[in-house]
């Protein structure tokens, strides 16, 4: 009989964003005349159309495939060179820093990525990862069998061996190095979804720390494209020395709306390097590319071209349009959570508005409040670590009449306040 990863039946429980769906189809289904007035503002899936530039290059990408003479079949596992010089220089060499086409790896997304990546690394890594943090970090290495079991009682979101950086309003949630190695770290900036941003000293010190201890910095920049403050780094190679620590995740979900489309990609320069059992010296780039030829044919023709279109004058003017929208609704909603009394964190330079609870609700209590009296739906805190316990995320991704209707329904909401 086949035999299954027992590391999967380490899963706490479901993923967070099925729980809410459960929930919000119970209360669907047990208040029919409210279901409609749902606003959806948990899961931060995008709600606006792609920009013209990326619809027109589809259906160009459409077209080519229709005739001999353009058709395209098979391409190149990492992504055509045109996709990835537009890159290299669209988002590293216009902020200074060389990034070489060939250490780009065009990809359906960074989730994807960041799963994928885990498959290079050996067994008995310290890795370390913020509190809160976006689940797929943790979930993935728990598949991987880069952890122990899941915790009991007050740890029950916590797994044994994984390494958990507190952060809180004390720090700005962002983690400062630990006072042990570790050898793998993730970091997620703007985050996800504390949408807090590190300042280039934070960043240093976790490149520093890195060097002074052989770790690998996985830096997850998917939201980089809503830095509003010009002295907030968009990439980790921005900082002397990254390009010998750090891979770098980007995603084209949110600031190009491709969540549906799926395209992202990760940056693995040449000069990193893990150890191989015999203690030697091994960059991560040309297994990262043996993985890419033997396990995936790439992304598809015409989403190449659209990826390459976000960087054409159109895309960027409309990509650039699409982000002030989103930053705007979060503006409008983090003035609506302080309308009614609550701490708020994020949503200047990130997508996500990061609300405390008032005083003696706990995150969870806070979704089903807001559900049951408003019809708003959040997403809890704790399903993103014990210490997104007390808080809740609103996503900014939303129409614009849906952000001032919950801001509408957030002001009015007695219910909050009073607790
Ligand atoms: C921090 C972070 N990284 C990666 C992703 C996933 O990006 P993609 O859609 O490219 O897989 C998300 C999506 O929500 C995210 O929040």
């Amino acid at each position: 009989m086949a035999r299954i990863n027992h590391h999967f039946l380490k899963l706490a429980s479901g993923y967070l964003f099925p729980e809410i769906a459960r929930r919000v189809r119970a209360f669907e289904q047990d208040n029919p005349t409210l279901a409609p007035r749902v606003i959806r503002c948990g899961i931060g899936d995008v709600t606006e159309p792609l920009p013209d530039a990326a619809i027109k290059a589809l259906h160009a990408g459409v077209d080519d495939l229709a005739k001999r003479e353009t058709f395209k079949g098979y391409g190149p596992p990492t992504g055509y060179a045109f996709v990835r010089e537009a890159i290299a220089q669209g988002d590293f060499a216009t902020r200074g820093v060389t990034i070489d086409p060939d250490e780009i790896f065009l990809s359906d997304g960074s989730k994807p990525d960041a799963n994928g990546f885990l498959s290079m690394l050996g067994e008995g890594n310290v890795i370390a990862v913020s509190d809160p943090v976006y689940p797929v970090y943790v979930d993935t290495n728990v598949m991987a069998g880069n952890t122990g079991e899941a915790g009991h009682g007050l740890n029950s979101v916590r797994y044994d061996d994984l390494v958990y950086l507190e952060t809180g309003p004390s720090n700005g949630f962002v983690a400062a190095p630990p006072h042990h190695r570790v050898d793998v770290a993730y970091l997620c900036f703007p985050n996800n979804p504390t949408g807090a941003v590190a300042t280039r000293a934070q960043l240093e010190a976790w490149v520093r720390y890195a060097h002074d201890n052989d770790t690998l910095l996985l830096f997850d920049a998917a939201y980089e494209a809503f830095i509003q403050d010009p002295s907030i780094p968009h990439s980790i190679y921005e900082i002397d020395g990254a390009k010998d620590v750090a891979v770098e995740f980007r995603s084209f979900s949110k600031v190009g709306g491709f969540t549906g489309v799926r395209a992202g990609y990760t940056v693995v320069p040449t000069t990193v390097t893990g150890l191989t059992p015999e203690g030697l010296r091994q960059p991560f780039h040309p297994l990262w590319h043996r993985r890419w030829a033997t396990c995936s044919n790439g992304v598809s023709w015409p989403v190449q071209r659209a990826v390459a279109a976000l960087y054409s004058d159109e895309g960027r003017a409309q990509t650039g349009e699409l982000v002030r929208f989103y930053i705007e609704n979060a503006r409008l909603l983090r003035a609506a959570v302080k309308s009614i009394g609550l701490n708020v964190f994020g949503g200047e330079n990130a997508p996500y508005v990061w609300a405390q609870c008032p005083q003696g609700l706990s995150s969870w209590d806070a979704f089903d409040l807001l559900l049951r009296e408003a019809q708003v739906v959040i997403t809890p805190g704790a399903g993103f670590g014990r210490c997104g316990e007390g808080y809740f995320r609103i996503s900014a991704f939303n129409s614009r009449a849906n952000v001032v209707e919950v801001g509408h329904r957030l002001s009015a909401l007695t219910a909050m306040r009073s607790v």
